[in-house]
């Protein structure tokens, strides 16, 4: 099965945890966009859900497929978030933010009563860090919170480029109108520790690392489906 087909398949598992009457956060990236294809098949057959997408284009995918989305104004609690990841650890905490929806993502997530994260197996680490921590940051400032945030990781023991995410010649500009810093640290042993320090810079928006957010993980690999568990 090719990488594709495994984002289709974790997918398709977390459709069975979905049913008529939900309201859903709908995740951002190439496996959440299988979510919402399959999604909106179901709904084409009747299943009656609200959604309330964590990006621009995950809004746009639902409206060009039908699936019926909501705003977290309109619907401020959910009953089950599905959304992708970009690595994550035995105990389900993730790095997000690869598609720079994080924000939108972690907001949707908190207000879920529960988070199932779709990935295909190589997603799965045992410490995270592999993958460049996305961290988004107020435009106003940047260089001076670029700095502090490499600061803040050193006295954590944590080293490595932080680089200004760029689209072409341009920074990129989330759906909040913040820029994403990439952090290049390596293997994050204490997450806590690196997300109280990240918060402490005033010009961090927010950052990739949801600790505690997630409560199942559908993984699919070669050997088929595993569902891990917060
Ligand atoms: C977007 C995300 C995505 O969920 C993450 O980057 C995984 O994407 P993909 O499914 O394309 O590998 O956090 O901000």
């Amino acid at each position: 099965m090719d990488a594709r087909q495994l984002k289709v398949e974790a997918a398709r598992a977390a459709l069975s945890h979905v049913s008529s009457g939900m309201r859903l956060g709908i995740g951002t990236g190439t496996t959440a966009d299988e979510f919402v294809r399959l999604l909106a098949e179901k709904v084409a057959t009747g299943l009656a859900v609200i959604g309330v997408p964590t990006s621009e284009r995950t809004a746009a995918l639902c409206r060009e497929l039908g699936v019926p989305l909501s705003t977290l104004e309109e619907t401020p609690e959910l009953d089950l978030t599905i959304d992708g990841a970009d690595e994550i650890d035995p105990a389900l905490t993730l790095i997000k933010g690869g598609g720079g929806a994080l924000l939108r993502e972690k907001i949707v997530a908190a207000a879920s009563e529960r988070m199932i994260v779709i990935a295909d197996q190589s997603k799965m680490v045992e410490t995270l860090g592999r993958f460049p921590l996305p961290i988004e940051v107020n435009k106003f400032g940047l260089r001076a919170t670029e700095i502090a945030v490499g600061a803040a990781a050193a006295s954590l023991g944590l080293v490595g480029p932080v680089t200004l995410r760029m689209t072409g010649s341009q920074p990129f500009v989330t759906d909040g109108g913040h820029f994403i810093l990439d952090a290049s640290f390596g293997r994050i042993p204490d997450t806590r520790a690196l997300s109280n320090a990240l918060f402490a810079i005033p010009g961090v928006v927010e950052h990739g690392l949801f600790i505690g957010l997630a409560s199942a993980a559908i993984i699919a690999g070669g050997d088929g489906i595993q569902t891990v568990h917060a």
